[in-house]
């Protein structure tokens, strides 16, 4: 199966295999949503399989909820965990202050909310991810339902005032109906281009009625580890400027590599 494995997998292997090394007995740990996450559930999972590692996972999407159990994870709510430790999860794109655009398999709700529940969060992705400007993924903007074409044209209204360079708005789809979030919501992907400021659009669009959230995280991400499909892992550290360079081996275990569908 490793065989197989492409070099993004392997970077994504290796980020995820490096951030466990966060979780100590006893952690509220969030846990993200994405290919990468999946990663990651898995190596925590063999931890506590294996190594009788202690800790609580409160998931960012009903699949990962899914996966976490089936690892092995004991699952609780984020209001049974009420603060967590830690939240590792994927990103879409990080720039060098560690802000970051999420949403792109459609969790940026969950994700935000446990984030920003945590005393930490670190993000684990491959070098693809890492942008000098925000805004060449499109932006995931959650909105309810109910109008959300009026909500999409307020959105467009919106983006003529912004320091964006794309403007087109498209609703996501799933195959030929809209892509329904865990909340039962609707995602507005955003086509910007680049994004000049970053905040200002996000508070913008948060105080647009019928919009829930958007997928820029400001601020809040603490530590980026980054994979190379060579085994080679980078761990940087806003807080502190720190950066640490080292290597995982790339073992084959059958119980991470079957049957990863995320
Ligand atoms: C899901 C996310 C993911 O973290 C993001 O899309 C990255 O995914 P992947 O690790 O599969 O590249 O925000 O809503």
């Amino acid at each position: 199966m490793t065989g197989e494995l492409s070099p993004i997998d392997k970077a994504k292997y290796v980020a995820a295999k490096r951030s466990v090394d966060f979780i100590e007995d006893g952690m509220r740990v969030g846990l993200g949503t994405g290919s990468t996450a999946a990663w990651m559930v898995r190596c925590l999972g063999e931890l506590v399989r294996e190594d009788g590692l202690k800790i609580k996972g409160v998931p960012t999407s009903t699949r990962t909820a899914e996966l976490a159990r089936e690892v092995g994870i004991e699952v609780i709510s984020l209001d049974e965990a009420k603060w967590l430790d830690v939240t590792i999860d994927g990103a879409d794109e990080f720039d060098a202050n560690l802000n970051l655009i999420k949403g792109g398999g459609g969790a940026l709700l969950q994700e935000k909310i446990v984030a920003t529940a945590s005393d930490q969060m670190i993000v684990i992705a491959d070098i693809g991810k890492e942008v000098e400007h925000l805004g060449a993924f499109p932006l995931p903007v959650e909105v309810i339902p109910f109008g959300w074409q009026t909500t999409k044209s307020l959105i467009e209204e919106l983006l003529i005032n912004m320091d964006v360079l794309g403007r087109d708005a498209t609703l996501r789809m799933n195959g030929d109906r809209p892509f329904v979030t865990d909340e039962g919501n609707y995602i507005v992907d955003l086509h910007l281009a680049r994004i000049g400021q970053p905040h200002r659009l996000s508070m913008a669009l948060n105080q647009m009625p019928g919009v829930v959230e958007n997928g820029l995280f400001l601020d809040i991400c603490d530590v980026v580890i980054l994979g190379f499909g060579d085994g080679r892992v980078e761990t940087r550290d806003i807080n502190d400027g720190s950066i640490a360079k080292d290597r995982i081996d790339f073992v084959e275990s059958e119980n991470l590599f079957a049957d990863l569908d995320d």
